[in-house]
């Protein structure tokens, strides 16, 4: 059998030129990102948007966030407001993703909208991925590198894992900083969190000197990614635990919990950041040493801790 990992590559100018050849043909590449890998593609172009649908598995409702290099670039794509503006130069690039109105003239691929007159978009920070969003001239559509519903992708190998050999470049970019997605932001009408990620709704509301609210109960789905079961790992999980079965897998969080073999701890030192960075890492773990069930503790419900809860709690459902 062929080496699985045999198409990550290092950066460098040969798998640069390589990477914008693929995306400009409308194939899909494995790129990293400062939150979790994706998979990218020419988000002007139905062939790669379909491409991208079907390798995920993805529901066509779901649409994608189409990932630019700057404002200039995608102001041919999508009304801008002051909020935008304000959010834009305090945090971007950088881990937050904003739903805006599409215009009328922008190119997108419908497909990748679920045919919604709005569009969601990010600036990631990640240089390697930065420079190849530079150099092209339409901007790509970048869903995180898992088949639908399980967990998101925070290195190379993971990527390599999820699809096999179906992947034909992966750009190694190392673990990713933050290991967990996005904020999503709708700022159509009241600006309004859609999911809570490493961006903390505080940060912003000091921003744009407003109250953020959590989007929860929608009557159009508005970020359907946010509703069902999603980034499960698909093992039974419960929450807030005290303790486990020594046959489980337990998550634990800060150091009064001793090491054990079936322990597995987000932070020793408490620090909701890591914890954020390993969650996705230790599911993937504890999946792969085959548990059947999962117990995790408590985890606090402030700053990034929203974003852990949040996942957790879709992961459990
Ligand atoms: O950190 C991230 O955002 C990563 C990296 C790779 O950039 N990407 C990511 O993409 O998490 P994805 O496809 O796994 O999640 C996109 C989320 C989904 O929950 C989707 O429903 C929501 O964004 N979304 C996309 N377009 C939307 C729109 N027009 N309105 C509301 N929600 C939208
Ligand atoms: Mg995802």
């Amino acid at each position: 059998m062929k080496n699985i990992y045999s198409n990550i590559l290092k950066f460098n100018k040969n798998t640069l030129s390589k990477t914008l050849r693929y995306l400009k043909k409308n194939k899909i590449v494995g790129l990293p990102t400062e939150t979790v890998y994706g998979l990218a593609g020419n988000a002007y172009s139905d062939e790669s948007i379909k491409k991208i649908y079907s390798i995920k598995k993805r529901p066509k409702k779901n649409p994608l966030i189409i990932h630019y290099y700057n404002l200039n670039k995608a102001s041919r794509d999508i009304e801008i407001n002051n909020d935008f503006i304000k959010l834009y130069k305090k945090l971007c690039p950088g881990p937050i993703t904003f739903v805006v109105k599409k215009k009328r003239s922008s190119k997108i691929s419908n497909l990748s909208t679920a045919k919604l007159k709005t569009v969601a978009v990010r600036f990631p920070s990640n240089k390697k991925t930065r420079t190849i969003l530079r150099k092209l001239n339409f901007p790509l559509a970048i869903p995180s590198a898992n088949k639908s519903s399980s967990v998101s992708p925070v290195s190379a190998k993971d990527v390599a894992e999820e699809f096999r050999n179906k992947i034909k470049i992966i750009i190694d970019g190392g673990n990713a900083k933050f290991g967990l997605e996005s904020t999503v932001i709708d700022l159509t009408n009241k600006a309004g969190i859609l999911r809570p990620g490493i961006i903390g709704g505080l940060k912003i509301s000091k921003i744009l000197k407003k109250k953020i609210s959590m989007v929860k109960s929608q009557k159009i789905i508005r970020s359907p990614g946010s509703l069902k079961k999603h980034y499960s790992p698909n093992i039974p999980m419960k929450l807030n635990q005290n303790k486990a079965k020594k046959n489980d897998a337990f998550i634990v969080f800060g150091k009064k919990y001793k090491n054990k073999k079936n322990s597995f701890n987000l932070s020793k030192k408490s620090n909701l950041n890591e914890a954020a960075k390993n969650l996705y890492r230790i599911l993937r773990k504890i999946k792969k040493l085959k548990y059947k069930k999962i117990s995790v503790v408590k985890i606090p419900y402030k700053g990034i801790g929203v974003a852990i809860n949040d996942r957790l709690k879709h992961a459990a459902s």
